[in-house]
């Protein structure tokens, strides 16, 4: 049974962003729970993605450059219910950027300049900070043309995954920073320029020439458009704090990623950020817990020949112990990993309610039908 707490945000919110540590399954999560609107709601969701695997691009049809949003084909999942309608689109971090700052220069002239530099070229396809700032960015653009009901949000694969959510501040902090007027300021002022000019040739020779050059005509060239780019990085930092939006912080139920699902869970608290769910990804089902099946595993463990006794005729009587002891020891492994599993969920501050596991599928995620599987066993945690 889905978990009411993912029901409710699947028909309430309007923009649902996955975030947590690289490779505890952010991307699959965005993924399975737009799929699961698409197919429960009559809604129109969206499912912006930033590095999906090669195998679930290609099954949810998305193109692999230039923001380009495509509908997914639900007919094979018309069985499930296939109410609503599933778009999914792939990022694309410098397509964005040069988007952004079409919008913004205030001419032709200073637009070409700026795409034409080269420290645009560098920063825009290459600084990490960029891509968070920049998925924010276009999540804003796309929930503002009011085209879809529901937006689920991927998040990019930072280097420290609380980035991305203070990536609009620091946006408006550099461009208002007294670093970006310094660097700027020979450029500006004849008299400034005299007295720096030892120091920029110096600067010159050991990063190589014309660099600075390029730098301060960059930022000069960005200059022109801070009033739009800090207006509109807080209006981007407005609506993820906003009722429409919620966060869904995903983890996997080891003592490293839960002790980082615990610092991105405070995060959002300092942040006033929504927490929508806790995602537990790869949980271990909880019939790993049934009473009866680890009398049963002990026993086999205990004594395997008694257990087996006039059960399996013919059966060579020493293999078949052995195989029992091995099943019954497996079995006892894994409850004791869930039973760990559930004393690390316990040690977090938060609303039980919240909490939410998904299964460990044994193949990759990469189809509508895998997704599907995560989708409708997002249950609810059963704490002990
Ligand atoms: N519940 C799951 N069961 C099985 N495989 C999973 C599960 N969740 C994620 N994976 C696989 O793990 C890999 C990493 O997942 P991904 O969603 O890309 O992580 P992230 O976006 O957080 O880096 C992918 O190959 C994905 O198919
Ligand atoms: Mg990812």
């Amino acid at each position: 049974m889905t978990a009411k707490v993912i029901e409710r945000l699947l028909h309430e919110k309007s923009i649902l962003v996955t975030a947590g540590a690289g490779g505890v399954g952010k991307t699959t999560t965005a993924a399975a729970v737009g799929l699961l609107a698409a197919l429960e709601t009559r809604r129109k969701v969206l499912v912006l993605t930033v590095d999906p695997a090669r195998r679930l691009a290609d099954a949810m049809g998305m193109a692999n450059f230039g923001n380009v949003v495509t509908k997914v084909d639900l007919t094979a999942m018309a069985h499930q219910g296939a109410h609503g309608e599933l778009y999914a689109a792939m990022l694309d971090t410098k397509a964005s950027w040069d988007e952004l700052v079409s919008r913004y220069a205030p001419n032709m002239r200073v637009r070409q300049e700026i795409l034409a530099n080269p420290i645009y070229a560098n920063i825009s396809s290459r600084f990490v900070q960029s891509h968070d700032y920049i998925a924010m960015e276009s999540l804003y653009d796309i929930y503002n043309r009011g085209e879809f009901d529901l937006i689920v949000v991927d998040t990019p694969p930072s280097r420290n995954a609380i980035d991305f959510l203070d990536a609009p501040e620091r946006m408006a902090d550099f461009f208002s920073s007294k670093l970006l007027r310094w660097i700027t300021a020979p450029y500006r002022s004849r008299l400034v320029s005299t007295a720096f000019k030892p120091f920029y040739q110096v600067a010159d020779r050991i990063l190589g020439s014309q660099f600075l050059a390029e730098v301060a005509e960059f930022f000069m060239l960005f200059q022109s458009m801070y009033e739009g780019f800090i207006n509109r990085a807080n209006a981007v930092s407005g609506l993820l704090r906003s009722d429409a939006c919620a966060f869904l912080v995903v983890a996997s139920p080891e003592y490293v990623p839960m002790r980082e699902a615990e610092y991105f869970l405070g995060a959002l608290k300092d942040r006033s950020l929504n927490l929508g769910a806790l995602v537990v990804n790869r949980s271990l089902p909880d019939f790993l817990n049934d009473p009866l099946a680890i009398q049963a595993a002990r026993s086999f463990v205990a004594d395997p020949a008694k257990t087996a006794q006039g059960k399996f005729k013919g059966a060579d009587s020493k293999v078949l112990s052995s195989v029992l002891s091995e099943i019954g020891q497996t079995y006892l492994d894994f409850a004791g990993l869930y039973a760990e599993e559930k004393s690390l969920l316990a040690t977090l501050s938060i609303d039980r309610a919240k909490v939410v596991r998904a299964p460990y599928l044994e193949t990759d995620v990469a189809d509508l039908g895998a997704l599907a599987r995560i989708g409708y066993n997002l249950d609810p945690v059963k704490f002990p």
